[in-house]
C-alpha cells in the first residue's frame, strides 16, 4: 500500500470543494451531537442551490440544522432518528420526517435499508499508522462509514483521540478537509432543588460495585452528585458527560467490578465540555465502541448489577412510560432507553430506573397521569419498567398488580395532583386508596 501520508496529501481539499461531490437524491449521514462536523454541514448548506432532494440523516441535533429551514426545503429533506431543538419545528411542519428506531439498530438499518451514499465525518488527526479516531461520536458513525459510497472527513486536532474500537484508516477516506475548530460543547445543566431531590432518591438505589448507564440531562448529572460515597462503580453507558470525570478523579468510578471491559468506562458517544474531551483523549481507561455493540442488550447484560437511569415525559398509572413525545408531537427519540432497560432487566442484579420531575410546564401538568395523552407512543412498556423516581420518592413496580402500581405511583405524584389521581384510583379499582 502507498504510504498513508501520500494518500492523505492526495485527498486534501477544502470543505467547499468536498461537498460538491454530494449529488441530488443522495442520502447523507451526518456525525451527530457534539461530533457534528459544522464546517462540512455549513459548506453543504452553502451549496444548497446545487442539490435537489438530498436526504440528511442523523440522530441528536445540536447544531444549527439549517438544511431544515423552509427556504432549503427544495434542496434538503431531514430524516431524523432523534429530534432536537433545531430540528423539531421542521418535523412538526412537515419539512422533515422521523424514523422510530432503537439506537442499537441504526447500524443495521444503514447496512440493509437506509444505505448511506455519503457520510460526513469528524475525526482526530491520524496516528503514526494512519488511523484517525472517531473521537466523541463512534456510535452509528463508524458502521455508517464502513458501508457508505463516499466519505468526506474533517480532520480536527481538537477532536480527542478516543480509544476502543473507534478508528478508521486514512486510506478509507475519499476527501479530507483539515481544519482546527472547537467542538460543540454541552454546558453542565442547571441542577435545581427538584433535580437534587430526584438525584438523591436515585442514588439510594445504587450500590457499591454497580455498573451505570446514565441518560442525558440534569437528572443523571444530579445523581452523580450523590454518589461520592460509593465505591467501585462502573460505566457501561450509551453516553456520558463531565460528571463522570469528577467521579473518576474522586476514585468512585474504578470499573473494577465489571465482568466485561474491566477497568474501562465504555460508551458510544460523549457530550460535555473541553474538560471531558481532554480527559478521554488518548486515555485507555475509556473505550468508545460502535452502538450496535455498546447498546446491544446481550452485551449490556454481561455486566452484573447494571443500573439504567433514564428520563421520561409521562407515566400512566399502569407504569407505561412515554419518553419521546407530548401527545402526537414528537420531541425526541428512543435513543438507547429501551436498549438499556432490556439489558438491565437481563443483567444479574440489574435495575431499571425511570426518573422525572413530578410535574411539567411550571408545575401545571402532572407527569403521572391516569391515561397517557391521546396520540402519545409508549416508549418503555409496563412489563419492562421497575423503579419510577420523582422528587417525592420511589415507586417500585415489578411484581406489583395494576392496583398496587397505581398506589405506588400516586404516592410519588406532586401533592397538587394526588387528589385527582386518587379519585381515578377509587373509581377504577372500586377500592378506597
Ligand atoms: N406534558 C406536557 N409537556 C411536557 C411533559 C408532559 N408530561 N413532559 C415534558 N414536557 C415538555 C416540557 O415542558 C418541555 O417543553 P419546552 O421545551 O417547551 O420547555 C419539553 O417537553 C421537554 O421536556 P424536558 O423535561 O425539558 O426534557 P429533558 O431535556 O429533561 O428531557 C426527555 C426529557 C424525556 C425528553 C429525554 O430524557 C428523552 O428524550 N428521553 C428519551 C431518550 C433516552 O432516554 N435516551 C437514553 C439515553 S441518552
Amino acid at each position: 500500500m502507498e504510504d498513508w501520508r501520500t494518500l492523505y496529501q492526495q485527498k486534501l481539499t477544502t470543505a467547499e470543494e468536498a461537498v460538491k461531490h454530494i449529488k441530488s437524491g443522495d442520502r447523507v449521514v451526518v456525525t451527530h451531537a457534539t461530533g457534528e462536523p459544522i464546517l462540512l454541514t455549513d459548506a453543504m448548506v452553502a451549496n444548497a442551490e446545487q442539490y435537489e432532494n438530498v436526504e440528511v440523516v442523523h440522530m441528536v441535533a445540536m447544531g444549527k440544522a439549517e438544511y431544515c429551514l423552509p427556504e432549503n426545503s427544495k434542496h434538503f429533506r431531514h430524516n431524523s432518528l432523534f429530534l432536537g431543538g433545531s430540528t423539531r419545528k421542521a418535523i412538526e411542519e412537515g419539512r422533515g420526517d422521523f424514523t422510530p428506531v432503537f439506537f442499537s439498530e441504526i447500524p443495521e438499518l444503514f447496512r440493509t435499508t437506509l444505505h448511506p451514499n455519503v457520510v460526513l465525518l469528524h475525526l482526530s488527526t491520524p496516528d503514526e499508522h494512519g488511523y484517525c479516531s472517531f473521537g466523541v461520536s463512534c456510535d452509528y458513525t463508524k458502521p455508517a462509514a464502513e458501508c457508505a459510497d463516499l466519505l468526506i472527513a474533517q480532520i480536527n486536532p481538537k477532536m480527542p483521540r478516543t480509544m476502543g474500537d473507534s478508528f478508521i484508516h486514512v486510506s478509507k477516506l475519499d476527501y479530507i478537509v483539515e481544519q482546527e475548530t472547537d467542538l460543540i460543547e454541552l454546558a453542565p445543566p442547571h441542577i435545581g432543588e427538584v433535580e437534587r431531590a430526584i438525584g438523591e432518591n436515585i442514588a439510594s438505589l445504587v450500590k457499591d460495585g454497580d455498573c451505570l448507564q446514565l441518560g442525558i440531562g440534569a437528572i443523571p448529572d444530579a445523581v452523580l452528585l450523590f454518589l461520592k460515597d460509593k465505591k467501585d462503580l462502573g460505566i457501561h453507558s450509551e453516553m456520558f458527560s463531565d460528571g463522570v470525570v469528577e467521579l473518576v478523579e474522586a476514585g468512585v468510578i474504578t470499573n473494577a467490578k465489571k465482568n466485561i471491559h474491566k477497568g474501562k468506562s465504555v460508551a458510544t458517544f460523549l457530550m460535555g465540555t473541553r474538560r471531558l474531551y481532554d480527559y478521554v483523549d488518548n486515555n485507555p481507561e475509556v473505550a468508545m465502541m460502535p452502538v450496535d455493540y455498546v447498546n446491544d442488550p446481550r452485551v449490556i447484560c454481561q455486566n452484573d448489577n447494571l443500573v439504567s437511569i433514564n428520563s421520561c415525559v409521562q407515566v400512566d398509572l399502569m407504569g407505561q412510560v412515554v419518553s419521546t413525545c407530548v401527545g402526537l408531537r414528537q420531541i425526541s427519540g428512543v435513543g438507547g432507553q429501551v436498549d438499556f432497560v432490556r439489558g438491565a432487566n437481563m443483567s444479574r442484579g440489574g435495575r431499571t430506573i425511570m426518573a422525572m420531575p413530578s410535574t411539567a410546564a411550571k408545575g401545571t401538568i402532572s407527569k403521572i397521569v391516569p391515561l397517557i395523552d391521546e396520540g402519545a407512543a409508549v416508549t418503555t412498556s409496563r412489563y419492562d419498567v421497575n423503579y419510577v423516581v420523582t422528587e417525592y420518592g420511589i415507586a417500585q413496580l415489578k411484581g406489583k398488580t395494576l392496583r398496587e402500581r397505581a398506589r405506588e405511583l400516586i404516592k410519588i405524584a406532586h401533592p397538587d395532583f394526588r387528589e385527582g389521581l386518587i379519585k381515578v384510583y377509587e373509581e377504577r379499582f372500586h377500592a378506597k386508596f
